[in-house]
């Protein structure tokens, strides 16, 4: 095994050696999608060049395409420690919750309740509010503490009772950064017979998930978050997909899974980009996780995953033991150099005295990418105060120690 070697990381990722007028780029954009990794890109072509073709024929490409597929679905399985058919890629994840939800909704009645969060990105919060409007269906929030960023777990018996129908909660979050405890809230849905919705599209890219262990119903994901193609993949436990008649597929498409719950002709190329991401995780776990090129692919995308970590505690530990020194700036997150176990390397933050969008105009001056908004977590940016929005700067495992670095300095002049 090797010690990480940030230039070799680097190397797997073309996009990060461009400039623009002969200054470097410096992407801190991350949670709002990735760059895109090499193999992901070879896959991609390789579903457009060597096998485009539309599944089920019996000639060379068709042939190809569902060899593939079924390849393709087995990893994603594997990375979300589940089986292949219990997976479904979709457009993304807004698109793949509001689908589900229509099924999902259908047996609430009035009088029933559910239970979405004030952290959450809308794509799982605004949907089911949605249907639970056509539903005449109460919504309720768990709620998070704006000085700590924890949940409000001490509620969660409050605001779950038997006429839960819906649980639906983020494992990371895109505003925060926090890390959350979605077993607890999960085991607490599931208690009382509700389905369980976890969004994991921010703790993908930065750490291996669990399926079983997490227990949700559903876990949303997007691939271009983790170094891939603009893509939605979604884990469906699998008594929990079968539950869901009739599903909302045309009539000629197999009741087989995926096609059950993915209706019309999918994207290849973004499976197979999709897969090209999780070869890229399991490179990075033979590289610098110690894992063995023989190992399963989940051991090998976990270790690369762990390996990414201990990477970005270092970038996260560096930004904010920067921030601290400079009053002008108030992070909305976790701050506290100790506990970043706790986050993802996703800082949101204002500056004194500047507009949000002011502020990522003078990073953009300096070639540097962050972001400025609410990011869709809108109840989020209400908690915290900024319903004007902040600005984000979120990192990856391809980020250097060097990047912070000039991030603070940029950050330092703002005053
Ligand atoms: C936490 C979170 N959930 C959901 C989404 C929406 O994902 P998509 O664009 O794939 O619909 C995002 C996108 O930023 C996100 O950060």
């Amino acid at each position: 095994m090797s010690s990480w070697n940030d230039l070799a990381v680097r190397g797997a990722f073309p996009a990060l050696s461009l400039s623009d007028k002969g200054l470097a780029r410096l992407y801190a954009d991350a949670p709002g999608g990735t760059q895109v990794c090499e193999r992901a890109i070879v896959r991609t072509r390789q579903a457009m060049v060597d096998h485009c073709a539309n599944e089920g024929g019996p000639f060379c490409t068709s042939v190809a395409t569902d060899q593939w597929l079924l390849r393709v679905h087995e990893a994603a399985g594997e990375f979300f420690n589940a089986d292949a058919d219990e997976v479904v890629f979709g457009l993304n994840t807004t698109t793949l919750v509001f689908h589900f939800s229509r099924m999902i909704a259908r047996n609430w009645r009035a009088g029933d309740n559910i239970l979405v969060t004030r952290m959450d990105h809308d794509a799982n919060v605004g949907p089911w509010i949605l249907a639970a409007e056509e539903r005449g269906v109460t919504v309720r929030f768990l709620d998070f503490d704006p000085e700590t960023f924890l949940y409000r777990y001490d509620q969660l018996d409050q605001l779950i009772d038997a006429r839960t129908r819906l649980v639906a909660c983020n494992h990371a979050s895109n505003f925060t950064g926090t890390i959350n405890d979605v077993r607890r809230i999960v085991a607490a849905g599931k208690a009382v017979g509700a389905v369980t919705v976890v969004d994991v599209v921010q703790s993908a890219p930065h750490m291996a998930l669990d399926a079983r262990a997490i227990g949700s119903d559903i876990l949303a994901s997007s691939p271009y978050k983790y170094f891939g193609p603009h893509a939605g993949l979604m884990y469906l436990r699998r008594d929990f997909a079968d539950s869901l008649v009739p599903p909302l597929k045309v009539r000629p498409a197999p009741m087989t899974m995926p096609h059950r719950h993915a209706p019309g002709t999918p994207s290849f190329e973004a499976q197979l980009g999709t897969y090209g991401a999780f070869e890229h995780l399991a490179w990075l776990g033979e590289q610098f996780g110690g894992a063995s090129p023989a190992a399963s692919l989940r051991a090998r995308m976990s270790a690369g995953l762990a390996a990414a970590t201990v990477h970005e505690t270092a970038l996260s530990v560096r930004f904010l033991n920067g921030v601290r020194a400079m009053p002008h700036v108030t992070l909305y997150g976790i701050a506290d150099p100790a506990a970043v176990a706790g986050r993802v390397p996703t800082f949101s933050f204002s500056v004194r005295g500047q507009a949000p969008e002011a502020v990522a105009q003078r990073f953009a001056e300096h070639n540097q990418f962050i972001w400025y908004g609410n990011f869709y977590a809108m109840e989020a940016a209400l908690r915290v105060g900024r319903p004007e929005g902040v600005a984000r700067l979120g990192l990856a495992h391809y980020n250097t120690l060097a990047e912070v670095d000039a991030l603070l300095e940029v950050l330092g002049g703002l005053r």
